[in-house]
């Protein structure tokens, strides 16, 4: 592998993100608590005020794929201290954003990895951040053409959005068994989803969001109703 290419931001992203704010960089960034590294936003360049354009070019398009979101560190840590969730299976990360959970699985031992997002850049994003950590993914940009083939559906940080709560249903269409993280809902009730665990991380680069949102709530379904044992409270 050339490590020098391996300093340089993919073009492509890079770009993007200038677009949005033409000081920020991506950087190759430890992910706390992994042995990951992603391409990630500067954490310098979240340090000053953004001007009124910039703030609508974010919300328009918000570049979540330059973040890890406190639930994919969440997902990453606890795959990679319990690889017997994905080990020899075939895994959809769902709303992949930068790939984060989907390259934790990778190396946790999965047989298969599909890094799903509507997002193209987020895709892009996958493809670099796999190559960053030496791991092969796939790719789909459309969850429902996807066959139900998988064995884990894992999802992190995308229920900020409620109309993506029908989505719990849906991700059972396409695989026997879904682990979902979140930081923003932890009180949907829901017959096949008992939560299992409660962990704190935090949004990387650390946007220094509210504590609320740094304890991040994992939940766990089964297509044929069999849960999980529950391992209790993690605090790490
Ligand atoms: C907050 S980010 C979380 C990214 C990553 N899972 C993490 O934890 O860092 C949510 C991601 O979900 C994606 N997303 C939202 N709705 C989606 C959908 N219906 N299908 C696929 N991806 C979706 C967004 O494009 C975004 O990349």
């Amino acid at each position: 592998m050339n490590s020098t290419r391996l300093l340089q931001p993919p073009a492509a992203l890079q770009a993007a993100l200038g677009e949005l704010l033409g000081d920020a960089q991506l950087v190759a960034a430890s992910l706390p608590g992994t042995h990951l590294k992603l391409w990630l936003i500067d954490p310098a360049n979240m340090q000053r005020a953004f001007n009124p354009e910039e703030t609508r070019r974010i919300l328009e398009e918000p570049p979540y794929w330059c973040f890890c979101w406190a639930s994919g560190l969440v997902l990453a840590r606890w795959l990679a201290e319990q690889p017997e969730w994905v080990r020899g299976k075939r895994v959809l990360d769902f709303g992949s954003g930068s790939g984060v959970a989907a390259i934790a699985a990778a190396k946790a031992g999965a047989l298969e990895v599909v890094a799903c997002d509507l997002d193209p850049l987020a895709l892009a994003a996958c493809r670099a951040n796999a190559e960053l950590n030496d791991v092969q993914l796939s790719y789909s940009a459309d969850f429902f053409a996807e066959a139900d083939r998988f064995d884990l559906i894992i999802v992190a940080d995308v229920l900020y959005d409620r109309a993506n709560l029908p989505l719990l249903d849906q991700f059972l269409s396409r695989g026997q068994q879904a682990l979902v993280a979140d930081s923003r809902v932890r009180d949907f009730q829901h017959p096949q989803y008992q939560r299992i665990g409660l962990l704190d991380a935090c949004t990387w680069p650390d946007l220094a969001e509210p504590a609320e949102f740094r304890l991040v709530s994992l939940y766990h379904a089964s297509r044929d109703g069999v849960t999980a044992v529950p391992t209790g409270t993690n605090h790490s």
